[in-house]
């Protein structure tokens, strides 16, 4: 049976007959304005080895393409484009703090695997990674935490760190260069320890704030009511935009506790003058005065799911759907505004394989039920929190291959996905990753058994969940 090894499957192959040895140095390459932009089509016969492509992208997915034909292969044409136009990753630097080097190895397979979204989670309750030139104290003193104590993960001493702006400009090109586009996320309302123990009067009591130093949701949130707050958020915004050309900067929006809102005058006075119902629309009025300041800077916004509870989300918007128990994002979808999926039962990398196995992973539909019409979503990403995580080698260990998984659901039609068949193309592709220097799970941890499955959850539950501080 002839077949090739390449992740993600492209979308259409013939085999042509016979075989030829892939001299990678001779292939020649075209650009053909008849293709899509990120559409190629490779050609391998004995006399020819040519990719042709829509653009500079198009050529380059078709050069990852030829980076997995090696050796002796079946003669062949390949026409090949993707299912969606957004095919990401999430990086949480906050919890745990992964060197540029590290960065850039995730980055470089991502290429491979022909994704071109890098979420980069820079801000939350344990640290704010990013340098901001306007709010010089929001890296300085919101970047370190007195300790680290997630679940049996215990660190003593202080934990800190953030990427300096020619780090992030650095991240920036090195993604340009593959056809990437990094989008930073600056969390807001909630996730804002950090930002509040630097800056302690934009939140509702003006009282003190630490860094936190263990995993949670936390009440102290940026007030909606305070003028101040978004001359701050405004402020770090402006550092990003400077840094990341992106047309989308993710602003956050999930769990965002309102019990402070509920009792802080300023917020409740904000409330009337605007003429809001309840916090839920306040969050959503919050959320819209950061999407008019991006917008009259030419760009837009990303926003978890539990920002569209307000129902005051525009369309210019785009959601991450992550846990969405009421279906807000289905809702939003269907009246024109279009979604990421990032489910977290099925894509949520920081769960153990038991809990989330590399099938449930794989055979997730993008196309989640409920959505009527399959071009409000945009496409797929996979997320992977660092809470448990706090080292390179169990990073990748957790990302891969479900990474991979997520990355062909993003390229490859629906109708063309297997799972057995990634399963086998997966241990081919293992050489780029060593050659990146990358060491996924090894094969038998991918789909445990169900007994194994049953004790890892307990494992895993009684570790970290259960085993979570009680008082903020
Ligand atoms: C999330 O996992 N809180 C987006
Ligand atoms: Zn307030």
């Amino acid at each position: 049976m002839e077949r090739l090894n390449i992740i993600p499957k492209p979308n259409k192959i013939d085999f042509l007959g016979g075989e030829v040895l892939i001299e990678p140095s001779k292939a020649e390459f075209l650009i053909d304005e008849n293709l899509g932009a990120e559409e190629y089509v490779l050609t391998a016969t004995e006399n020819v080895l040519r990719i042709c492509g829509g653009s500079q992208q198009a050529l380059f997915y078709g050069k990852q393409t030829l980076r997995q034909l090696r050796g002796i292969c079946p003669c062949v044409k390949i026409e090949d484009k993707p299912a969606f136009e957004y095919r990401g990753f999430m990086l949480d630097c906050v919890r745990h703090i992964f060197s540029i080097d590290e960065v850039k190895k995730l980055i470089d397979a991502a290429a491979s695997l022909k994704m071109n979204r890098f979420h980069w989670h820079l801000t939350d309750d344990q640290g704010f990674r990013a340098w901001v030139s306007r709010r010089p104290s929001a890296a300085i003193d919101g970047s370190v935490r007195k300790s680290s104590d997630f679940g049996s993960l215990n660190e003593s001493g202080e934990y800190g760190g953030y990427y300096t702006t020619e780090q992030m400009k650095e991240i920036v090109d090195y993604c340009a260069e593959r056809f990437i586009t990094v989008i930073p996320e600056f969390d807001v309302p909630g996730h804002c320890s950090a930002i509040l123990h630097a800056y302690p009067d934009i939140g509702c009591t003006g009282n003190p704030v630490e860094v936190k130093t263990y995993q949670g949701i936390f009440e102290d949130i940026l007030c909606a009511g305070k003028d101040k707050t978004f001359e701050i958020v405004f402020d770090i915004l402006e550092d990003l935009l400077e840094i990341f050309p992106s047309e989308y900067i993710h602003i956050g929006g999930d769990e965002a506790p309102k019990a402070h809102w509920k009792t802080c005058p300023d917020c409740q006075k904000r409330m009337e003058q605007v003429g809001l119902k309840n916090e839920e629309e306040l969050q959503g009025w919050f959320t819209n005065r950061i999407v008019d300041f991006l917008k009259s800077k030419g760009r837009k916004a990303i926003v978890w799911n539990e920002s569209l509870k307000s129902g005051l989300i525009g369309n210019g918007t785009v959601a991450q759907m992550w846990m969405d128990p009421k279906k807000d994002s289905v809702k939003f979808a269907n009246n024109g505004g279009r979604i990421i999926i990032s489910d977290f039962f099925h894509y949520y990398c920081d769960y153990p394989y038991a809990m989330t196995p590399l099938d449930k992973t794989y055979n997730y539909k993008a196309i989640v039920s409920g959505i009527k019409n399959a071009e409000s979503v945009c496409g797929v990403e996979v997320p992977i929190w660092t809470e448990y995580i706090n080292n390179f080698e169990r990073l990748c260990f957790m990302f891969f291959p479900r990474f991979a998984a997520v990355a062909e659901t993003g390229w490859t039609n629906q109708q063309n996905k297997n799972a057995s068949d990634f399963r086998r193309r997966f241990k081919e592709y293992s050489s780029i990753l060593s050659q990146i220097g990358i060491k996924a799970a090894a094969p038998h941890e991918w789909n445990p058994s169900p007994v194994a499955r049953a004790v890892g959850t307990l494992d895993f539950m009684n570790k970290n969940v259960r085993n979570k501080p009680k008082k903020q």
